[in-house]
């Protein structure tokens, strides 16, 4: 049994990959995430919800901005079965337009994480974290929200040092 949950949002398909638009059969942070389970015992918990978005990255690009607009909750199709039991929660997210997607927040309303320590990882394409740390302190201002990690999507399968490095530094290798 794991007290360390990795909890992601991750979109396959068409996608913005250094400079140009191709498919992914696996999504960045998708693939970020197992690779983290790989090396710690944790238990893996996929964030979806009813939103369905179409292939086309310029189509996905303008909806996102949209769901931010209108401060979208998109109600969530996975469930944790008890959040209680973890004491650490690695969240791990794609940059959308300087944050992370609207079923993230969703996910954060929804599970209390008071008291709980939170590793920020975020993919992106150029904007880092942009502000999603900010934004988790935010919406969990009773947790440990620690330095995030920011990783290229594109150079997500060559970023094993980096990634266990700052697994490392926060205490869960
Ligand atoms: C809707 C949307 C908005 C995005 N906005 C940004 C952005 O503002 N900054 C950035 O660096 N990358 C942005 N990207 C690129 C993604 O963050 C990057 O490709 C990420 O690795 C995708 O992860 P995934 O394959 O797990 O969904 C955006 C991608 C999408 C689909």
């Amino acid at each position: 049994m794991s007290d360390i949950l990795i909890a992601y949002f991750s979109k396959k398909g068409s996608n913005y990959v250094a400079g140009s638009v191709v498919e992914l059969e696996k999504g960045n942070t998708e693939v970020l995430a197992e690779k983290i389970q790989a090396l710690i015992l944790a238990d893996l918990f996929h964030i979806e919800s009813v939103k369905e978005y179409p292939n086309d990255y310029y189509q996905v690009t303008e909806i996102a901005k949209g769901e931010l607009q209108n401060n979208e909750r998109p109600e969530l199709t996975s469930q944790v079965a008890d959040i209680s039991k973890y004491t650490t929660v690695i969240l791990a997210y794609p940059n959308w337009w300087g944050t992370f997607p609207v079923a993230v927040m969703s996910f954060l309303e929804k599970y209390d994480l008071s008291g709980k320590k939170i590793l920020p990882l975020c993919t992106h394409e150029g904007s880092g974290l942009g502000h999603s740390v900010k934004d988790i302190q935010k919406f969990c201002p009773n947790s440990d929200v620690v330095s995030g990690l920011a990783i290229y999507g594109h150079a997500v399968k060559t970023s094993n040092t980096k990634v266990e490095n700052w697994l490392r530094e926060n205490g869960v290798i």
